[in-house]
């Protein structure tokens, strides 16, 4: 049997990663600027993760929901606490996507209505309705197609309040990542995200926070949509959540009524996810991790602006996307890897996208620095 091939990927073959560096087969390392798609939220393999999942799988691995499970309350209590969110409920599951559609589910059962909007630019996975919600038709099937979807321009009140004036009454949910990360690292608007909750409360509509990417510390704050001083109804979350470990989850208010069996699904919420993701919050706490992410995020976001070299630059915290004026435009990225062994990733519009993980330090943002210094002095 072959690999399905629907990945572009580079040919390297990692087998070690420590902290904010991975190592290939030949021993070559790297700088983890990218972590995995911002997965890696406390760094590869922290030691308290790696001895939390040891131990857990000492004892045992899963077991479904129809069982006690302490860990997932233990995980609901520090969730809690770090998010501030104490009063909401959690819901486990397993991916971005799945979270997702979890939560505009939930809206729909809650609301008894259909109408979704969303945004250009957004990018909420590839499921069902998630992926019909995603500014992207080329992985759109014509199965995930639904008239239920509708997509208005980002950061434009003025559009979103009409439509609202119009149809308000049928609006199911609104769902907005706080920074969009996949269209390009770009930030809704504080006054945006508050219209959305004034209108959402005047309308009876659900607000969901799509926080798989933008959340979980990474912004400088636990989730990107807090620095409007807004809170949303439901929040969904992923990526740094296991720092590795798949396990996801939706955040939901407390106007929520849970039924027997409205959601539900085998994997989520199993020993070894929760045994992850309460690991990764004890460090973020212990570390001030969002701390962190918010002053280095602010570091590199003044160096970048610092360089003539750098068209643009955008987004909060270790969150950053940048791009680079000519001749560096389509160059830097894939120089940063082959000449510097620097991991980045990409977005729209050549834009390059700085995820790294929240405990990444001063020195090795450094490190970034100087090597990008050498490939701006020597055009390639
Ligand atoms: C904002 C956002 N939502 C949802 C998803 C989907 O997450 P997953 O790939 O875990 O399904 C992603 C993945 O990149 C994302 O960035």
């Amino acid at each position: 049997m072959h690999l399905f091939d629907v990945y572009s990927i580079q040919q390297i073959n990692i087998t070690k990663a420590k902290g904010s560096y991975v190592w290939d087969e030949t021993g070559q390392k790297y700088l983890d600027m990218y972590g995995g798609h911002a997965v890696i939220s406390i760094g590869h393999l922290h030691d308290h993760w790696q001895k939390a999942l040891k131990d857990q799988l000492d004892k045992i691995a899963f077991y479904s929901n129809s069982i006690i499970i302490r860990l997932q309350e233990e995980l609901a209590q520090k969730l809690g606490e770090v998010s501030g969110k104490e009063d909401y409920s959690l819901f486990l599951c397993n991916s971005g996507a799945e979270a997702n559609e979890n939560a505009l589910k939930l809206a729909s059962f809650h609301t008894g209505r259909k109408k979704v909007v969303t945004f250009t630019g957004a990018f909420h996975g590839r499921t069902s309705l998630a992926v019909a919600a995603t500014d992207n038709p080329a992985i759109v099937a014509p199965v995930n197609y639904t008239g239920d979807i509708i997509r208005l321009p980002f950061n434009d009140e003025q559009a979103l309040t009409e439509y609202f004036t119009k149809y308000g009454q049928e609006i199911c949910a609104v769902i907005i990542e706080g920074i969009q990360g996949v269209g390009g690292i770009y930030e809704a608007d504080a006054s945006f995200l508050q219209t959305i909750r004034k209108l959402c409360d005047q309308y009876g509509s659900v607000y969901i926070a799509d926080s798989v990417q933008c959340g979980y510390g990474r912004s400088g704050t636990f989730f990107a949509h807090d620095a409007a001083g807004v809170n949303a109804d439901i929040y969904t979350m992923a990526k740094g959540m296991g720092n590795g470990f798949p396990v996801a989850g939706i955040a939901i208010a407390p106007k929520f009524e849970a039924k027997k069996g409205m959601l539900g699904t085998t994997f989520g919420g199993n020993h070894l996810a929760c045994t992850a993701a309460v690991a990764v919050l004890d460090v973020i706490q212990q570390d001030n991790l969002i701390e962190n992410a918010a002053t280095l995020g602010q570091y590199i976001i003044n160096r970048l602006q610092s360089y003539p070299e750098v068209k643009s630059v955008r987004g909060r915290g270790l969150m950053i996307g940048f791009e680079m004026n000519e001749p560096f435009t389509k160059t830097l990225k894939s120089d940063l890897l082959s000449k510097c062994n620097i991991f980045t990733g990409e977005a729209k519009n050549n834009t390059i996208r700085l995820l790294p993980s929240l405990a990444l330090t001063r020195g090795e943002a450094d490190q970034f620095f100087t090597s990008f210094e050498s490939l701006i002095q020597t055009p390639s």
